[in-house]
């Protein structure tokens, strides 16, 4: 059994799909382990802590995972480097499937087996291969972070000899995993935090983490959960009353994190230019949706937009990325907890369970076609 761990190919992808430790359990689970040159390096990982955890280091993608069964990787393997790797090798990566279906064929053509991680279903087995919360759990500690780097005041009341700074304000607009993530961080911080969300039983959670949450508590509110626990789309109506409210409280914050996403469709507008251009000069705004469009008007990837009236939007694309050494380690975890559960530990060989839930919710190809229903033809 051969694993090989690859470089990222995307010079924006500082992440790694295993650590040294992992590596170590891989071992143990009787597995040879093939790290590319470099592999680690922008997490913070020389080649020589791979080899001291017994990975050799392989010059290239092609060495690396030329006879390897299971290929880790931080994002889907490249058109480019498919012809390299083995056929009925497993990828296992974040392949990003929505809206890529021909990369999905490629893989499927290239006769792999690719393993979409954040397809994984949230059930208790496999939290801890929950690739969604571990790198959303430290965006949204890193988003107070960005947010508190681009204000020019403190965060927390400070009584000094000079005098007393009061608390900012900070609001955050989801509270999912990244948002109670960046509520938490705030509260530490010292921040006076209010939070809001779609789903009814959010508003327990925020309270508990010791913030208050605004939102239009109605009927439908009440009512806006659905069975996965994720958002639903709520009615033009709503969004309208929820509008009204946020933005009276927008224009007193000075900080405002938005988190918002709905499974499989663009981020919702939560905040709009006017509610940009209501806020006070020196507030900022930092948007983790910018990727899915953006839930604040005028975000762009990867830029510190500053408006007219003096408010920055911070909008950075890959956010786990910029804690590349935490969200690598978690990454490389929620890896090795999964790839545990293909191998025969009596006898260290790979054995795949195709009927088991994990890798039928997560399998995208395999034996050069693309299995998932997710991703069928249409039927005429
Ligand atoms: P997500 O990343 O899809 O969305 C982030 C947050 O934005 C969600 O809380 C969502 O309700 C909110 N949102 C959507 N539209 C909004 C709007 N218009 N205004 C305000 N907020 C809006 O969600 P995430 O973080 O992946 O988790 C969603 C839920 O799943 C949470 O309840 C979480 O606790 C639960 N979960 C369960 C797990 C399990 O294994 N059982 C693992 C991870 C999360």
């Amino acid at each position: 059994m051969r694993i090989a761990v690859l470089s990222e190919t995307d010079p924006a992808e500082p992440r790694v799909a295993a650590v040294p430790e992992t590596v170590k359990k891989y071992k143990a689970l009787g597995a040879e382990v093939v790290v590319q040159a470099g592999a680690g390096l922008s997490a913070g990982v020389p080649d020589g802590e791979f080899e001291a955890a017994g990975a050799t280091v392989a010059p290239d993608a092609a060495a690396a995972a030329g006879n390897a069964d299971i290929v880790l990787r931080v994002r889907r393997p490249g058109a480019d480097e498919l012809p390299a790797l083995k056929r009925g090798a497993i990828v296992v990566a974040i392949m990003d499937p929505y809206g890529h279906e021909a990369e999905v064929k490629a893989m499927a053509e290239a006769g792999v087996s690719a393993i979409a991680m954040e397809l994984m279903p949230r059930i208790t087995r496999a939290q801890v291969m929950d690739v969604l919360s571990s790198q959303a759990n430290l965006a949204g500690y890193r988003a107070v972070i960005d947010g508190a780097a681009e204000y020019g005041r403190a965060l927390p009341m400070m009584m000094t000899a000079a005098g007393t700074v009061s608390a900012a304000r900070i609001f955050v607009m989801g509270a999912g995993v990244a948002g109670l993530q960046a509520i938490a961080t705030a509260r530490r911080l010292g921040a006076v935090v209010t939070a809001t969300d779609v789903r009814p039983a959010a508003k327990e959670q925020v309270e508990s983490l010791g913030a208050k949450f605004v939102a239009v508590e109605d009927d439908e509110f009440k009512q806006a959960e659905t069975a996965g626990g994720y958002a639903k789309e709520m009615s033009a109506e709503y969004k309208k009353k929820q509008a009204e409210l946020v933005a009276s409280h927008i224009a007193k914050q000075d900080i405002v994190i938005t988190t918002a996403l709905i499974p499989g469709r663009p981020a919702p507008k939560l905040v709009s230019a006017a509610m940009v251009a209501a806020m006070r000069p020196g507030s900022v705004l930092v948007d983790l949706a910018v990727e899915r469009g953006g839930n604040v008007e005028g975000a762009k990837p990867d830029e510190v937009v500053k408006t007219d009236n003096g408010v920055k939007i911070v909008g950075y694309a890959n956010v786990p990325g910029r804690l590349a050494a935490t969200s690598s380690s978690l990454y490389a975890r929620n890896l090795y907890a999964f790839v545990e559960t293909l191998v025969d530990k009596a006898a260290k060989t790979l054995a795949v369970k195709w009927d088991d839930e994990l890798v039928k919710a997560t399998c995208l190809t395999r034996d050069g076609a693309v299995v998932h229903p997710n991703f069928q033809p249409k039927a005429a």
